[in-house]
């Protein structure tokens, strides 16, 4: 009977430790924060979570990437400017709130410069696309890699069908310089918002218009107060998904092999992602029909004014970066 209630107490024990090194397994060595400004469900935000999970998966539960949307760590340029002191691991970052950081990558944005999504991806996923990721160790961070985020257009509180009907407006652009003077150019007054104050801004009639993607503007419901959508298309704005040196730093001191493992599982979500856009295109454009938003495709020589009263922006680039910008657009 002793022998039996030993050999118990016994496996009880092993038992135990069993379960408390299987938690301790289980428990991260290293949690990241991923910041996002947009709301849930939103492409990118999905994105972030598949990216957390196939981090987690690779590392064996050693890395936690927890992912804070809706702006909750701040908004998308301070985020950003937190990303390089090391306050926050990660983030998701529209390009547009990047040039006036990192004034080269300005040349990725520049109006209808790709003939179509498929061109722009070609830029990207080719050398043009690396050497503008590697850029971001200038300013103390990594580029993980780019995101689809389709092209903006203007939408108003009024009707929009030419660039006639444009011409003194206000409108909301991103908290970028870049921005500022394209609009300028359309005869436009730029006032720069961030993102998560325009729906207020177009409530409250501070703003005539805003310009955005067709998913942004839906889930923001901007349509509510800006129901005249004008497919120009101006710009195609891609994102990039960017880690903080001081991350990095991080991962390489629980293992250093982490690093590519991190590296393959963004490739892996940027092509996720870029599903997930097409698809999410879609469904904002059958929303906006749904709720009735006047949605106006411009004929070509309407388009054609747009691009021509673009060229002085293309003018500012001489020398190398004419070249390179010469390169994208033949790419
Ligand atoms: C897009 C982009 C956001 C950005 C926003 C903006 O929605 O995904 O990251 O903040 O544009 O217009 O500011």
């Amino acid at each position: 009977m002793r022998r039996l209630t030993i050999l118990l107490v016994l496996a009880i024990l092993m038992f135990s430790s069993c379960f408390k090194e299987k938690e301790r397994e289980s428990e991260p060595l290293l949690v990241l924060r991923y910041a996002d400004n947009q709301p849930e469900y939103y492409p990118t935000t999905k994105a972030a979570r598949h990216f957390a999970d196939l981090v987690k998966e690779r590392t064996g539960g050693k890395i936690e990437i927890r992912v804070y949307s809706n702006g909750e760590l701040g908004n998308e340029r301070s985020v950003f400017q937190q990303v390089q002191f090391g306050g926050i691991d990660l983030s998701r970052c529209s390009l547009g709130i990047l040039s006036d950081v990192y004034p080269q990558i300005g040349m990725l944005q520049l109006p209808y410069l790709y003939n179509d999504s498929t061109h722009m991806w070609r830029v990207l996923d080719g050398d043009v696309g690396d050497m503008f990721l590697s850029g971001f160790s200038t300013f103390h961070a990594v580029g993980l890699c780019w995101f689809d985020a389709g092209a903006r257009s203007f939408y108003t509180r009024s009707p929009v069908k030419s660039l006639s009907d444009m011409q003194g407006m206000t409108i909301r652009v991103q908290e970028n310089e870049l921005m500022s003077d394209i609009v300028r150019l359309l005869g436009v007054t730029p006032v720069q918002i961030p993102y998560g104050e325009v729906y207020s801004a177009l409530q409250m009639m501070r703003i005539d218009g805003a310009e955005n993607n067709m998913p942004s503007y839906v889930f923001m419901e901007h349509d509510e107060a800006a129901p005249y959508f004008f497919v120009d298309e101006h710009i195609r704005l891609p994102e990039v998904l960017v880690m903080s040196e001081a991350a990095k730093e991080k991962i390489k001191k629980v293992d250093p092999s982490f690093l590519v493992v991190m590296q393959d599982c963004a490739k892996e979500t940027g092509r996720f992602e870029r599903s997930l856009w097409q698809q999410a295109e879609k469904d904002a454009l059958e929303n906006m029909k749904a709720e009735g938003c006047v949605i106006t495709w411009p004929a070509d020589a309407t388009l054609d004014e747009f691009k021509k009263a673009m060229k002085p922006i293309y003018d500012k680039y001489t020398g190398e970066e004419a070249l390179l910008i010469e390169k994208i657009r033949k790419e």
